[in-house]
């Protein structure tokens, strides 16, 4: 059985009360079909109340949007590792296009991530993507191939591993990559990871994913899952979407 992945980032929004109320409509709405998880990042402020509301449901999972590479000590406003899984979460995502280009997250910080996630026992979720200009300067390989790199430079190769490729042009402007495009980046993602022998791997795609270009990007083999922005955010819509994103 094909199994597919369907990410929900929610980024700055849902607190812990609305997070509540979200996971009753989505849980509301049914069992979910065989072979479908549903992983969910809510900001750190609500991993408890998800955890709590998803219990231990086997199709479904909670994740942090970001954590800091130390596991504990002075670093305000951060959280770490040890910290994300206390208060539920199995995994992480690292080097989102939001971090790397709002932030200012480097490369090599994305490769601390990645190792502090492995020794928190959190699944890693590598986001990596190149900007509209990379593209059309026929970057789009090398960038991703050098963020894989950098993400992979220290971390122990094993265990699960799942890579988002979100082009940076892509996300949050409804401009989606076509299935075809994104499967070309696909492809090169797990040969990398093959050759480098990093472990099992999942490429999932994300960028203006909605209700409309989920079930045709979800067509393409090369693609295994989807990490949902916007269309995450109404319970409704991404009980749909999860429901009717794949035949
Ligand atoms: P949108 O689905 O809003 O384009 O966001 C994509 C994204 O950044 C998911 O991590």
């Amino acid at each position: 059985m094909r199994y597919l992945v369907f990410a929900a980032n929610w980024k700055m929004n849902i607190g812990p009360l609305e997070a509540r109320y979200y996971l009753r409509s989505f849980l509301d709405a049914g069992p979910l079909p065989a072979g479908r998880e549903v992983w969910f990042f809510p900001p750190a402020v609500s991993l408890e109340a998800v955890a709590q509301s998803i219990k231990s449901r086997e199709q479904l999972l909670v994740g942090a949007q970001d954590i800091y590479w130390e596991p504990k000590g002075p670093y305000t406003g951060a959280i770490s590792g040890p910290l994300a899984s206390q208060a539920g979460a199995r995994a992480v995502l690292v080097g989102h296009s939001e971090r790397r280009h709002v932030f200012g997250e480097t490369d090599e910080q994305t490769g601390k991530k990645m190792a502090a996630a492995s020794a928190a026992d959190l699944q890693p979720v590598l986001c990596v993507g190149e900007t509209l200009e990379q593209r059309e300067a026929g970057q789009t390989l090398a960038v991703v191939t050098r963020q894989l790199e950098a993400a992979f430079a220290g971390r122990p190769r094993s265990g699960r591993v799942t890579v988002a490729y979100e082009p940076v042009w892509a996300i949050g402007t409804g401009r989606n990559a076509t299935p075809r495009d994104a499967a070309e980046v696909h492809t090169a993602i797990r040969a990398w990871m093959g050759a480098h022998k990093v472990g099992e791997t999942r490429v999932l795609y994300g960028g203006s994913v909605n209700l409309k270009n989920a079930a045709e990007l979800l067509a393409e083999p090369e693609i295994d899952g989807v990490l949902v922005g916007g269309a995450s955010l109404d319970p409704h819509t991404w009980a749909e979407l999860v429901r009717t994103g794949a035949t």
